[in-house]
C-alpha cells in the first residue's frame, strides 16, 4: 500500500497552547516514525495568536482560512492571553475557524484514566466514559445582538445577547449523537436543554429530539435540564453515555466533565466538519493557562488525546487506540504532572507517552 501523509496545520496560537502542541506532535511523529513507513505527517505551523495581534492588529492572517482549506486537518492549541480581551481573540481566531469551516460537531470525551484521582466517589466502582457532543454553529454562541443606549449615561446602556436555533443545526447535531451512540457499547442519548425555561429554541430542539430519536430505536434516549444534567454527571455518572447539548451548555457541562475526570488538562475536543467540506480542528478543551505558561509544566494528555481523535478522524483507528492506551499506561504507571498531583514535566509525560506507544 501507498504510504499515507497527511497534512497538518498546527496553530498552538497563546500560553501553554505551544507546550502541549509540540508535545503532540512529538507523540505524532513517534507514532509514524514506528510505522514503518505505513503513514507521516507532514507538519505547518501557523504562527497566530495575541502576539501576532499585538504585531498586526489581527489575530490570524486576512487570507488564513483559504490557507488552511488546503490541509487535511488543523491542530490547535489554545487561544487568549492578558493584553488582548478575551472576546477578541476567541471570535479572531478559534471561533473564526470553527465558523469559517463549518465544524459544527464539537466531540468532547470525559474519558477517567487509572491512577488519576477522581473526586468522583462513583469512579471507583464503576468504568465511566462518556462524550460530550456540543452543537458548534448556533445557539447562545451565534453572535446576534447588540448594544444600545450607552448615551443614557452611568447605568442606562442595554445589551442584547440573542440564541439562534435552526431545525437543520438542531436536526443535524442530533442525528450525529445518535451515529456515535451506535458506535458504543452503551447506546444511548441524552439531550439537555433548558425547555422549561426558554421556551422557544430549545423547545424546538426537544421536538427535533424526540422526532430523530424514533429513527433509532435502538437506543436508549432521555431528556434532562441542563441544571439536573449537572447533579448527573456528579451523581449518576455511569447512566451516561453521549451527551448531546447546546453550545453553551455542552460548553459549561464538558468542563464539569473533565474536572470530575481530574484535571482540565486531561480533556480532549474535536471540531468536526462531518461533511469532511472543509478541514477538522482538533485542540484540548483548556485554554492558554497564563498561570503557568512557559515553565514546563502543562498537562500534554489533553494535546496528545486531541491528537488520537485527529487520528480517529484519518481512518487510522487503530493508532488512535495505541495512542489512548499508552495515554492510560502512562497515568497508571504514576507518571503524572502538577495539576493530576505529581512532579512530571510536560516533556517527562510526553516521554512516557512515547515509551508506552513501543510496548
Ligand atoms: P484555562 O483553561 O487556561 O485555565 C484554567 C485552569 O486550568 C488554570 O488554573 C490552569 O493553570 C489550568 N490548566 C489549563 N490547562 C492546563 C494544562 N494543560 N495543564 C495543567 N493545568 C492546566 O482557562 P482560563 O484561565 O479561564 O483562561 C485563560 C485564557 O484562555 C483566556 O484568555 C481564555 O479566553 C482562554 N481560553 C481559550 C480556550 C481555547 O482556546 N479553546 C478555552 C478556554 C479558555
Ligand atoms: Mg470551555
Amino acid at each position: 500500500p501507498t504510504p499515507a501523509r497527511y497534512r497538518i496545520a498546527a496553530i498552538p496560537a497563546d500560553g501553554v497552547g505551544a507546550e502541549v502542541v509540540a508535545a503532540g506532535r512529538s507523540v505524532l511523529d513517534a507514532l509514524a516514525a514506528g510505522s514503518g513507513g505505513a503513514f507521516s505527517f507532514d507538519w505547518t505551523e501557523f504562527p497566530w495568536g495575541s502576539r501576532y495581534y499585538a504585531e498586526t492588529g489581527a489575530m490570524m492572517a486576512d487570507d488564513g482560512l483559504d490557507r488552511l482549506k488546503e490541509f487535511d486537518a488543523i491542530y490547535f492549541g489554545a487561544v487568549g492571553w492578558p493584553t488582548v480581551p478575551d472576546h477578541i481573540s476567541l471570535w479572531g481566531l478559534r471561533l473564526r475557524v470553527c465558523q469559517g469551516f463549518d465544524q459544527w460537531a464539537n466531540v468532547r470525551p470525559v474519558r477517567f484514566l487509572p491512577g488519576v484521582l477522581s473526586p468522583l466517589r462513583a469512579a471507583d466502582r464503576a468504568e465511566l466514559d462518556w462524550v460530550v457532543v456540543r452543537e458548534n454553529s448556533e445557539g447562545e454562541y451565534a453572535g446576534f445582538g447588540g448594544r444600545n443606549f450607552a448615551g443614557r449615561g452611568a447605568g442606562g446602556e442595554v445589551a442584547v445577547q440573542s440564541s439562534v436555533f435552526t431545525e437543520t443545526g438542531c436536526e443535524r447535531i442530533i442525528r450525529f449523537a445518535f451515529d456515535l451512540a451506535r458506535t458504543r457499547e452503551r447506546r444511548k442519548v441524552s439531550s439537555v436543554t433548558k425547555s422549561n425555561a426558554q421556551q422557544y429554541g430549545m423547545v424546538l430542539w426537544d421536538e427535533v429530539f424526540r422526532r430523530v430519536a424514533a429513527d433509532y430505536p435502538d437506543v436508549e434516549t432521555e431528556s434532562v435540564l441542563v441544571d439536573a444534567m449537572a447533579a448527573k454527571f456528579v451523581l449518576r455518572p455511569e447512566e451516561l453515555s453521549v451527551v448531546v447539548a447546546s453550545n453553551l451548555n455542552a460548553d459549561i457541562l464538558s468542563d464539569l466533565g473533565s474536572a470530575l475526570a481530574g484535571s482540565l488538562g486531561l480533556a480532549a475536543s474535536a471540531n468536526l466538519n462531518p461533511e469532511r467540506a472543509w478541514p477538522s480542528m482538533f485542540e484540548p478543551v483548556h485554554g492558554s493557562a497564563p498561570d503557568i505558561a512557559g515553565q514546563g509544566v502543562a498537562n500534554p494528555i489533553g494535546a496528545v488525546g486531541s491528537a488520537a481523535m485527529m487520528l480517529d478522524h484519518f481512518g487510522l483507528s487503530e493508532q488512535a487506540g495505541r495512542l489512548n492506551r499508552a495515554i492510560a499506561a502512562t497515568t497508571a504507571a504514576g507518571v503524572l504532572p502538577r495539576d493530576l498531583g505529581g512532579r512530571a514535566s510536560t516533556a517527562e509525560v510526553t516521554a512516557a507517552i512515547i515509551d508506552a506507544l513501543a510496548d
